[in-house]
């Protein structure tokens, strides 16, 4: 990736397999709200090609939370399968799975040598955590250390993050800031965050599609499954001939994620004219969304059962992201005294 003052600008994105267990026939983990508000603006942010771009999939993040190693596998392939049948380009981009590069855990030590208990008990999640049970695994409360480990082993310059995921970023700021006060300017390189703009994609409800509210339409269902899943998006109830609203309706809101603008418009007008009903606008989400979704989904069926060709990706994948982390190490071992004395 070039000299460090030449090189181009890095991008670091962390996916954690976290999932609801479906099947993959039965539309794989992820739902429209991961695809529409996550994996289409990150992809869209690499197609740019203006950053060098990892992506890598957290498993030891997720092991916080999960205990099944079945699930927990599963889930790293279904999420390696979603991306990549999402458009994700292995050649152009480093994908890889994180606990591949155990490099990480190296420099997660040393972080954890510099930083205050103080700061990691302010944690949101780690509070969050603290306040919903009285033991909090220790995993939970190193979970920021080992995220600032993850940007700063790869030289991140810039991190696409959720807001939901700023303070994490800003602690790895605050961790890069120090090792260079500590030990020298350009010991690491200091990372930011950016915040990106998605949309939140409503639920069957309306809330946001989560799996926590049990509202999701899985991203890779069957047209079947698919078009019962919209059949059942809550609608108002005007008779058909009445003017319908658009804005802020659930089907038209979903609508306008997969449709054109000219699209988007035809069908609000359709909606205010009368005479168009809810059952009609459904049906041309349906068709919108499965005309999208099935080139993708025929791909990710193909990938999910090929485990040998994902792992493949994803050797080759660490393999490319070790060079950048193993330069790293050295570099901040040197800085901070572990390890031979250089010249010895
Ligand atoms: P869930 O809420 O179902 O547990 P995750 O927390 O696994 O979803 O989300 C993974 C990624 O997808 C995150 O970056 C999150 O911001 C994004 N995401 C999930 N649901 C939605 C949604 N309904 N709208 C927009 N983005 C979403
Ligand atoms: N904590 C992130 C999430 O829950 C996942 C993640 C782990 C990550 N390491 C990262 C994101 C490094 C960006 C950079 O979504």
């Amino acid at each position: 990736m070039g000299g460090r003052d030449t090189r181009r600008k890095i991008s670091l994105t962390g996916i954690k397999p976290t999932g609801s267990a479906v099947a993959p026939e039965q539309g794989g983990t992820l739902h429209l709200g991961s695809y529409f508000g996550a994996i289409r603006p990150a992809l869209a942010m690499a197609a740019a090609g203006q950053h060098d771009s990892l992506y890598f999939i957290a498993d030891y993040h997720a092991l916080t939370t999960q205990r099944d190693p079945t699930v927990l596998r599963d889930n790293v392939y279904d999420v390696a399968a979603n991306w990549l049948a999402c458009g994700l380009d292995p050649e152009r981009t480093i994908v890889y799975r994180q606990s591949d590069v155990i490099e990480v855990f190296e420099l997660c030590w040393i972080f954890a040598c510099i930083v205050a208990t103080g700061q990691l008990e302010r944690g949101h999640a780690y509070k969050d955590a603290r306040s919903r049970s009285e033991s909090v695994n220790a995993g939970i409360f190193n979970y920021p250390l080992l995220m600032a480990a993850d940007i700063i082993l790869y030289d991140s310059d810039v991190v696409p993050i959720g807001a939901d995921q700023k303070q994490h970023l800003e602690l790895a700021r605050d961790i890069a800031i120090r090792m260079n006060h500590l030990y020298g300017e350009g010991t690491v390189v200091v990372p930011e965050a950016l915040i990106t703009e998605a949309p939140v994609v409503p639920g069957h409800d309306g809330r946001k599609m989560s799996k926590s509210y049990g509202n999701t339409i899985q991203l890779f269902a069957p047209p079947k499954a698919l078009r019962k899943e919209i059949m059942k998006l809550k609608s108002e109830s005007t008779p058909l001939e009445a003017p319908k609203p658009s804005e802020g309706q659930l089907v038209y809101e979903l609508y306008k994620l997969v449709a054109s603008e000219a699209e988007a418009e035809a069908m609000a007008q359709k909606l205010h004219a009368g005479g168009y009903g809810w059952g009609h606008a459904k049906q041309e989400l349906f068709e919108a969304l499965d005309a999208q979704l099935s080139p993708l989904r025929a791909r990710y069926l193909e990938l999910r059962t090929d485990e040998t060709e994902l792992e493949r990706i994803l050797q080759a994948g660490a393999e490319r992201a070790r060079v950048i982390a193993r330069a790293t190490i050295e570099r901040v071992r040197a800085a901070v005294g572990i390890g031979l004395r250089s010249g010895v």
